[in-house]
């Protein structure tokens, strides 16, 4: 079931843009998921602001991962696949992100079409829920546009 956003925590934040991806999980919960991320990922916003997270660099900064291609963050290294998989197109819908938080290589191999492809990101979601709400949170601090 898909529902375009009109998110409880979009609101409370007032200004909530309005979101171009659609987006179906529950932002508060994606809130206490993203937990498992921090180890390596931050959001921080354009003016350095960090909305999520600490400090890790280990992982991209996931601002605006909502409706951006993949592997797009200047100054990040990011896997050959994850780059070609960017280069093919990849955008971060709802749908390719809940796949591949997954399963972060054999996503990168299906999509690829490539049995020898191979993500940097070790981390796996266990739950399809979790990476759902996760989605909403991220959503809910910033989309990209285009
Ligand atoms: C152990 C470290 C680690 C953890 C934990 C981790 N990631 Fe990652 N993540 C990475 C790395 C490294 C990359 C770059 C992957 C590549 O280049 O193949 C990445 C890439 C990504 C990307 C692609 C971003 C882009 O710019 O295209 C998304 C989306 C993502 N991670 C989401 C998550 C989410 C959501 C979580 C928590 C459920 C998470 N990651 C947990 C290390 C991690």
């Amino acid at each position: 079931m898909k529902v375009k956003l009109a998110l409880a925590a979009a609101a409370a934040m007032s200004a909530g843009p309005a979101l171009a991806v659609d987006v179906s999980g529950d932002a508060a919960a994606g809130e206490k998921a993203f937990r498992q991320c921090i180890t390596c990922h931050v959001v921080v916003d354009d003016s350095g602001e960090t909305l999520a997270g600490r400090n890790a660099k280990v992982g991209p900064n996931l601002y605006k991962v909502p409706g951006r291609h993949a592997g797009q963050i200047e100054g990040f290294r990011y896997s050959d696949s994850m780059s070609q998989a960017g280069e093919n197109g990849l955008v971060w819908v709802e749908e390719e992100f809940v796949k591949y938080v997954q399963d972060p290589t054999g996503y990168l191999r299906e999509y690829l079409g490539d049995s020898k492809a191979r993500g940097a990101m070790t981390h796996k979601v266990r739950k399809e829920d979790e990476a759902v709400d996760i989605y909403a949170y991220l959503a809910s601090l910033g989309v990209h546009e285009e």
